[in-house]
């Protein structure tokens, strides 16, 4: 199939890219460069592009005979989404409506969406499963929530028919070294706590230790890109054999703590990381651990690099090898 995919430059975007390029399908990447790296782009048609640009959209679904999408373009920084929710709304809502306009002209009727667990806000519940209540507690949370909502719509209307994925915690890098996480400013705890390890920062605060869980830091479920870019194609491959729309969790089913991931790094590293015990980050759950039994399930999917240690060694690799990012 001819894919396109939206924030193929991005982190996890760029991984899904490369995926596919081991695959028979032909990948066009849409973005905007304002967030992703043309660097980070390892092979495809590129097009820079917007989706508030519905006319460069319309003939880039024409010129590249477009037949089914992996759409990643958004914002998705929490904080920033409490303080500008015009952003997140025009972006991941309205821009998002474009392309799903452009699909339902182009006749397109195939698509895997990029979701969050953010949709789910505080809940107490481990693991988290699919049908339990959402109740964001950020905007960013809710653009996500609203776009499945919308595409529930378009499928009853336009037969649409979509995969969401709601990523848990996203992190490592390609097992190459050539790509990885680089954002600008970086709020992730992995890269932060390998960029204090390569001196490239004074402090690594951990964000809370009176939380209810077994050591005070909040407890995640880490999940390595690449298991997460397979998940995308194995997405793209049902809808094409005919797939009804479904939404599923990705993670692997463990916790760690901060001060875990802390300790594991410390070991990949080879020397102890400092770590500094700092106040709590607003809107910071306490606990997130997905359960991804229905993807496992429905859809096979078989993560490779479950271990948090394995994970940290590939982002390692991509931290020492590109210490200032894509930029070197
Ligand atoms: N943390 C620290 N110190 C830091 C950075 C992070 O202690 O310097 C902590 C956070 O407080 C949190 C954990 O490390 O407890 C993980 O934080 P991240 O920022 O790496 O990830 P989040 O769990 O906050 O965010 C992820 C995704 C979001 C998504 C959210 C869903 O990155 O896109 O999960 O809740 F919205």
């Amino acid at each position: 199939m001819n894919i396109l995919v939206t924030g193929g430059a991005g982190y996890i975007g760029s991984h899904v890219v490369k995926e596919l390029l081991e695959t028979d399908h032909q990948v066009v990447v849409y973005d905007n460069l304002q967030k992703g790296h043309k660097e980070a782009v390892l092979g495809g048609v590129f097009v820079e592009g917007d989706l508030a640009d519905r006319e460069l959209l319309d003939r880039t679904f024409s010129k590249y005979d477009i037949e089914a999408v992996i759409h990643l373009a958004a914002d998705s920084l929490v904080g920033e989404s409490m303080e500008n929710p015009a952003k997140y709304y025009r972006n991941n809502l309205v821009n998002g409506l474009n392309l799903l306009d452009a699909m339902v002209k182009h006749n397109v009727k195939k698509i895997v969406f990029s979701s969050t667990a953010a949709v789910y806000g505080d809940v107490e519940e481990v693991p988290i499963t699919e049908d339990l209540p959402k109740d964001p507690t950020s905007v960013y949370g809710k653009s996500k929530l609203f776009f499945e909502e919308i595409m529930k719509d378009y499928d009853q209307a336009y037969g649409l028919k979509f995969v969401s994925l709601r990523y848990f915690n996203a992190s490592g890098a390609d097992e190459s070294g050539k790509i990885g996480e680089d954002h600008n400013p970086e709020s992730h705890l992995i890269p932060i706590v390998l960029q204090k390890a390569l001196g490239l920062r004074d402090k690594l605060a951990i964000f809370g230790t009176d939380y209810p869980t077994r050591d005070g830091s909040c407890v995640r479920d880490y999940i390595h890109v690449t298991d997460l870019a397979q998940a995308h194609i194995l997405g793209i491959e049902a809808l094409e054999a005919g797939k009804e729309s479904e939404i599923y969790n990705l993670g692997n089913g463990d916790g760690y703590s901060v001060k875990e991931v802390i300790n594991v790094a410390s070991e990949v590293v080879g020397k102890e990381i400092e770590a500094v015990e700092g106040d709590r980050r607003a809107g910071d759950p306490a606990t997130l651990i997905a359960s991804s039994d229905r993807i496992r399930e429905d859809l096979a999917w078989n993560p490779q690099y479950g271990d948090l240690k394995t994970i940290i060694e590939t982002a390692w690799k991509w931290h020492m090898n590109h210490p200032a990012g894509f930029k070197k």
